[in-house]
């Protein structure tokens, strides 16, 4: 759906297109080496102006024949992190397809934060990503075809830092898979509920399976009744889409004796209204945001898949409306999860618990080596983390490192947060084993304690509660819509996981 442009590495001597954007910092010179001479003399006439300093607000502009040449200030190199890296990116981007370009050039500084393979990696994912767009309900522009203001940009050549060509073109291919597969998550995040239900994402699942080579099993009905998946059918239960739970396997052909099971589990609630326990008007609009973590799930699947990862990975994606209904689920009513336990239902829109409680004990109970659930699971997160991070909660401190690793590698931000038995204490039941909804103040820690009474014994499992960074919010500046979070970490968490 989304067709992110082509993205190509070039060489310092020939910068090919017909717009070249290159990076300096304040507090360094400009680094013209092997570039070609013509380009050079234009890119050190604008550094030389008076008035160029640097600074990240700044940005100049010239032609050299019929190429458009800019340069772009990245402040203190010492100041430079991924995510202002990727600022720039994206902005560079966005300008050169503003201004009619077909073919950008992107030269890149020699830094820290451009060299090695996870910065690299980064890099190479972000600069197609820049490039995204959600235009599937729009109406074509004069052409006839593509949407009104989409420009027509169809390749970007990322011209590496010197002596880094090699470097750059080993991660391409896998960064194009990477950025493929969030784009891929975004467009089923950003697709509205009134296509999105369960079984469009049922459909989207069996077409990625097909073309990945994944196996795809789907739980709805009768199934989900006979395996007493309670807590999805209770939510599910007042819309006319009726739930599913979707698993997708991925058996690499290369696995061996010793490679590792790991489980991905996501909430796939593709429309929170709250249900009975309905929620205020403003915003509601966002929670079709409320699959996200299913999307991602689902699109880490086929990212895996399509990139042979000597791996073996399930992934659980419970998938169900969140509806008011004669039908609803209602307060007070006492639902049977899958592992046996039962559950008060306090509020109905603590829903993403609930249709998780029988995913999770499901995925455990086919004995992963590990498991990483992702959900947009509490406001309470928000309210802690912003839109910064994600909050992270697993017993497990090796499991936290490797994932905190993997948060650094793919620039995407998490923030470990506690699991206390306090916070399961707060979660019992007074006519049934838990309830579904706690005290006010700590909802994400709680949230997560809920979720820690349906993985059984397992210890290496982690949830990450992604409801601030599922989407971009209409109130924040950057592009408003989905993010495809967590497919980049969860892709470096799976490729650390490999043997040997
Ligand atoms: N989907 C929401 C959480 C959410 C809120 C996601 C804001 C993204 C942005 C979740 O189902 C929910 O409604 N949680 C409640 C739980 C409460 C009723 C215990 C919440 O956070 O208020
Ligand atoms: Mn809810
Ligand atoms: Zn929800």
């Amino acid at each position: 759906m989304s067709g992110l442009p082509r993205l190509t590495i070039a060489a310092r001597d020939r910068a090919p297109g017909d717009s070249l954007a290159a990076g300096c910092f304040e507090d360094r010179e400009l680094d013209l080496r092997g570039l070609d001479r013509g380009l050079a003399g234009s890119l050190s006439g604008l550094h030389q102006r008076a008035g160029w300093k640097g600074r990240e607000d700044q940005r100049l502009a010239t032609l050299h024949g019929n190429l458009a040449v800019s340069l772009g200030g990245l402040g203190k190199a010492g100041d430079l992190t991924p995510q202002r890296l990727v600022r720039w990116l994206t902005e560079t981007v966005d300008l050169a397809r503003t201004n009619g370009a077909e073919h950008l050039s992107i030269l890149l500084p020699h830094h820290p934060q451009t060299l090695g393979r996870a910065a690299i990696s980064r890099v190479l994912r972000a600069v197609p990503l820049a490039a995204y767009r959600f235009d599937h309900y729009r109406s074509p522009g004069r052409d006839g075809k593509t949407p009104r203001g989409r420009g027509r940009l169809g390749e970007i050549s990322v011209i590496p830092p010197r002596g880094e060509e090699d470097a750059y073109r080993r991660e391409a291919s896998t960064a194009i898979a990477v950025a493929e597969g969030v784009a891929l998550a975004r467009d089923l995040g950003n697709t509205p509920a009134s296509d999105a239900h369960p079984g469009w994402i049922e459909d989207r699942a069996r077409a990625l399976a097909a073309d990945a080579g994944l196996e795809i099993t789907v739980l709805e009905g009768d199934e989900l009744a006979e395996r007493g998946m309670g807590g999805l059918l209770a939510v599910g239960r007042g819309s006319p889409h009726p739930p599913r739970l979707v698993r997708l396997d991925w058996k690499a052909p290369a696995a061996g004796e010793d490679t590792p099971t790991l489980a991905v589990v996501g909430k796939g609630v593709t429309f929170d209204t709250g249900g009975i326990s309905l929620k205020p008007p403003t915003g509601m609009d966002e929670m079709k945001f409320d699959k996200c973590g299913a999307c991602a799930a689902i699109a880490l699947a086929h990212t895996v898949a399509s990139l042979d990862l000597p791996i073996h990975l399930k992934v659980y994606a419970p998938l169900a409306e969140n509806m008011p209904d004669g039908r609803s689920y209602r307060p007070g009513d006492i639902v049977r999860c899958y592992n046996g336990k039962t559950v008060e239902i306090i509020d109905t829109d603590a829903e993403g618990r609930m249709i998780l409680a029988d995913a999770l004990a499901w995925a455990v109970d086919e004995k992963p080596d590990a498991l990483l659930e992702m959900s947009t699971l509490t406001g309470a997160c928000v309210i802690a983390l912003g839109y910064e991070a994600a909050g992270l909660y697993t017993p497990d401190d090796a499991l936290a490192a490797e994932l905190q690793a993997a948060s650094i590698a793919s620039g995407e931000r998490l923030w470990r947060l506690p699991l206390w038995p306090e916070h399961v204490e707060q979660m019992k039941g007074v006519h049934a084993d838990l309830k579904n909804a706690g005290p006010r103040w700590g909802g994400a820690n709680t949230a997560a304690a809920f979720l820690s009474q349906f993985v059984g014994d397992l210890k290496r499992w982690a949830h990450l509660d992604i409801a601030g960074v599922a989407h971009v919010g209409h109130d924040q500046e950057e592009h408003p819509g989905a993010t495809g979070y967590g497919v980049s970490l969860a892709t470096e968490w799976i490729r650390a996981s490999i043997p040997g």
